[in-house]
């Protein structure tokens, strides 16, 4: 491993590549490989060992092609099982858990939406970081039941998104909340669509820049920073290639995205 070998990311689709942004913005000298386990997709409503055992397929294809470090950019994958994966591998990992922090601090009336999914919000994980934050502010926890599949079949604009999230997001509007807390690499795709059903004073924060700033911070202290762009981002799919070529920014012949089987 050296500072030339790629970056590796998963996700359990095309979601993570929302973070995958956010790392190439950041640190665009970095090779950056992208796994997108859309076969799979959503991890969400699976059981724990299943994530886990996801996890770690997705890990082993990454470890195979050189990564130097890996960043699960998907927060079911985080919350179920970044410790097994640490506590497995001796390469570094980079997790994504839902920002609640930023707006519980933030929030003036103190109460905040957390959406994610099942997998995210029954969590261990995750139950100590709300348990922290709800002890000040009420915090409206939703699961974004079938915002994944929308977004995985290349919907994510369509009218029925809207509809879904009209009524999902219902109890945080009637709760009053000021910050909106996206808890799944998928949402950020919904921003366009949520500012058009919320109040204008809800802030709505993702963890992307954050997870690219840890990226950046751990690479950086191992002296592992690429100085040079030596290879163009890869992205492999193991579902649609029109869904996830139609989610990475233009021009698209910077990028190689293939099909494969893992
Ligand atoms: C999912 O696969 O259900 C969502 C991925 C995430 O939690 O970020």
């Amino acid at each position: 491993m050296s500072k030339d070998s790629p970056i590796g990311i998963f996700d359990s689709g095309v979601g993570g590549t929302s973070i995958w942004k956010e790392i190439h913005d950041l640190l665009p000298l970095e090779h950056t490989i992208y796994l997108a386990d859309s076969q799979n997709a959503p991890y969400g409503e699976k059981p724990a060992e299943e994530i886990v055992r996801l996890s770690v397929k997705n890990t082993e294809k990454l470890l195979q092609m050189g990564a130097k470090i890996i960043v699960v950019a998907c927060n079911t994958a985080t919350t179920n099982a970044i410790q097994h994966l640490r506590s497995s591998y001796t390469i570094p990992f980079i997790g994504i858990e839902p920002a609640i922090k930023p707006a519980a601090l933030n929030t003036r009336t103190k109460s905040i939406g957390i959406l994610a999914t099942k997998g995210t919000l029954t969590s261990a994980l995750f139950a100590k970081t709300s348990d922290l934050y709800s002890r000040d502010n009420q915090v409206v926890e939703v699961v974004g039941k079938g915002l994944v599949e929308q977004i995985e079949n290349g919907q994510k604009d369509a009218p029925q998104v809207e509809q879904m999230l009209r009524q999902l997001l219902r109890p945080m509007l009637d709760a009053g909340i000021d910050y909106l807390v996206l808890g799944c690499s998928h949402y950020p795709y919904l921003i366009p669509t949520l500012k058009k059903i919320l109040p204008a004073h809800v802030t709505i924060i993702d963890s992307g820049m954050a997870v690219a700033k840890q990226t950046k911070h751990v690479l950086q202290s191992l002296g592992l920073l690429s100085d040079i762009q030596l290879k163009a981002p890869e992205f492999f799919t193991n579902g649609n290639l029109e869904v996830l070529r139609n989610l990475l920014p233009e021009p698209q012949e910077r990028f190689e995205v293939s099909h494969l089987e893992f």
